[in-house]
């Protein structure tokens, strides 16, 4: 008998539940046409658990959070909860998540599906057959970096501090993974910091160059951020791996997702040491401006649960059936609002999943 596979979701707020309702969808025709079978629990963060809770990850969602095999996350955020307290706000529930969970490796993969080469901002030859993996470190650097807040001067002024921190163990492993992928792609990894200007990042390179002399058959190539925002803009197709640290791969991550055609398309997987901890979700934000409509994207939702079948469930073969049905529904002119085109067919976020799914039911026939 296959395994049940557990899994806790958490669709938060804005387009996160919209979203989520295609994820779904997908797992009830797995469990009943692939009999894979999934053991599903259900509950808020972010602002929505803000309103429920009065906090936004609540004690008991966290609990819920280690016990499971994965995570299925949503988004969070919004202009309702601007003027939460700092510590409570929605974007702090999932930061505690990632921390809480160690998940210190976060993948985001940036693959230019063909029927979308013109839907990207830049010309269709610098990204057809794009396939770039950031390994952004996540539960590090200036995002939990002590000390950190802001205080009154006593000349009247105010003072912000954020603290860039980042020890040796904590930049061998998520090397580590960064090089481990590489040599199962194509052998390259560009290790990005601002060593030129931060000690930070000056450590980080030295460190990176201790874990590639485990690796002599991967290419190590090292460059700095502000370059390496450019060069992706430039000739994305350069890169095969990149690994950076927390903020740097937040925004590298989110340039790298619009060479794709849309923000809209990007998973990732947070994933901690070996087996222990692991999280999905989309790179796109809870988009406030479109939640409710049901005009939003699912596409990088749905592909994050493809990433959790990968990565986390061993189920590889769904997790391609996914993928492959992606492609089908974009080959065949499917397009929600963010990638649509002239003569393209317009559907909304509920007639996506439902073609995806469709898809997937014709290509296991
Ligand atoms: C991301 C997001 C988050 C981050 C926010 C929502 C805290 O932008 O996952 O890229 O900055 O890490
Ligand atoms: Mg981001």
């Amino acid at each position: 008998m296959s395994k049940t596979h557990s899994m806790l979701i958490l669709p938060g707020d804005g387009i996160g539940p919209e979203a989520m309702i295609e994820v779904k969808k997908i797992v009830t025709w797995l469990e009943e046409n692939k009999d894979i079978k999934f053991d599903l629990s259900e509950d808020h963060v972010g602002g929505r658990a803000y309103d429920e809770y009065g906090t936004s990850l609540a004690d008991h969602t966290l609990e819920k959070a280690k016990e499971v095999d994965a995570v299925m996350f949503g988004a969070v955020g919004g202009p309702k909860w601007d003027g939460v307290a700092y510590d409570k706000r929605p974007e702090a529930g999932l930061l505690k998540l990632r921390k809480e969970l160690n998940l210190f490796a976060n993948l985001r993969p940036a693959m230019c599906f063909e029927p979308l080469v013109d839907a990207s901002s830049l010309k269709p030859e610098l990204v057809s057959g794009l396939d770039i993996m950031i390994v952004r470190e996540l539960t590090g650097g200036v995002y939990f970096g002590e000390p950190r807040g802001i205080t009154e001067l006593s000349n009247g002024q105010r003072r912000g501090v954020n603290t860039q921190v980042y020890e040796t163990y904590e930049i061998h492993r998520v090397a580590h993974v960064a090089f481990d992928l590489a040599r199962k792609r194509n052998g390259h990894v560009t290790s990005v910091e601002k060593a030129n200007v931060m000690e930070s990042g000056l450590l980080w390179r030295e460190e990176v160059n201790v874990i590639a002399k485990d690796y002599p058959d991967v290419k190590l190539e090292h460059m700095y951020a502000d370059n390496c925002a450019m060069q992706l803009v430039r000739t994305p197709k350069q890169f095969d791996v990149i690994l950076t640290d927390n903020l740097f791969g937040d925004m590298l991550s989110d340039i790298a997702a619009m060479l794709t055609g849309s923000l809209g398309m990007l998973p990732s997987a947070s994933l901690g040491e070996a087996g222990k901890g692991a999280l999905y979700e989309p790179v796109h934000g809870s988009a406030p401006d479109i939640a409710g409509k049901g005009i939003a994207n699912p596409i990088a939702t749905i592909l994050s649960f493809a990433m959790a079948l990968r990565y986390t469930f061993d189920e590889p073969l769904a997790a391609d059936l996914i993928e492959n049905a992606v492609n089908e529904v974009l080959a065949n002119n499917i397009r929600t609002a963010d990638i649509n085109q002239p003569g393209m067919t317009l559907v909304s976020t509920g007639e996506m999943g439902s073609h995806i799914v469709a898809a997937m039911e014709k290509l296991s026939n």
